[in-house]
């Protein structure tokens, strides 16, 4: 079951293209927040992606599980040290259950936007209610979209630019979408990636 834009290749890109959200000064806070957020409980995520947030937040004794609909993704996480201590369930995060329940549910970096409907957007919210303990917290972290930096009939921004890397938003303002187009040069080698979002 691979999500559309989360094939093998990009998984296998997916932590270095995303070095930036690997820095400290950007995980760290990030990781310390959702620790406080567990309360000393458990803590599942959604779309666990190749672990970047979930193992940290278990090297500091936070049992995390997670779920994750792309098995490439998964394969990452699973390669890295730490990750027994990671159950990962491959399947779609609108209708998966782990078992158990949890203190804190939570999706980071965008992941939310990654369902490209309103009514999967609320499902996921709901099998998230169904996964939390009473007085469990959820926390959805994702982009704010620049529709108001977009004139009159233009549809794309870009949300990027840098010497290795060029990212555009292309906006669908119809349906309450962009697809992200990365442009990435990274030790001479060029590659492309794009991702669908429907944002909120
Ligand atoms: C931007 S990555 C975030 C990964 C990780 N949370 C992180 O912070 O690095 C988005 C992830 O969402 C996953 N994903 C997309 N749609 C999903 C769905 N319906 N159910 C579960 N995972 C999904 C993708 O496979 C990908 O791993």
């Amino acid at each position: 079951m691979i999500d559309g834009a989360w094939t093998a290749q990009v998984a296998q890109n997916y932590d270095a293209a995303s070095a930036g959200m690997y820095a400290p000064e950007v995980l760290d806070p990030a990781v310390d927040f959702l620790a406080r957020c567990t309360a000393g409980r458990t803590a599942l995520e959604f779309a666990i992606g190749t672990g970047r947030v979930a193992l940290p937040l278990s090297a500091r004794g936070i049992a995390v599980s997670g779920i994750e609909k792309s098995e490439p993704m998964a394969a990452q996480l699973r390669a890295k040290p730490g990750a027994e201590h990671v159950p990962v369930v491959i399947g779609d995060m609108t209708t998966t259950t782990v078992p158990g329940t949890f203190g804190l549910v939570y999706l980071v970096f965008n992941a939310l936007t990654c369902l490209l409907t309103q009514a999967e957007q609320v499902q996921c919210f709901r099998n998230a209610a169904a996964h939390l303990q009473p007085g469990g917290v959820l926390v959805a972290e994702t982009f704010v979209s620049q529709l108001q930096r977009l004139p009159p009939g233009e549809t794309s921004r870009p949300f990027h630019v840098g010497i290795d890397h060029l990212g555009i938003d292309v906006y669908d303002v119809l349906n309450q979408r962009l697809t992200s187009f990365h442009y990435d040069v990274r030790a001479g080698k060029a590659s492309t990636f794009q991702s669908p979002h429907r944002y909120l």
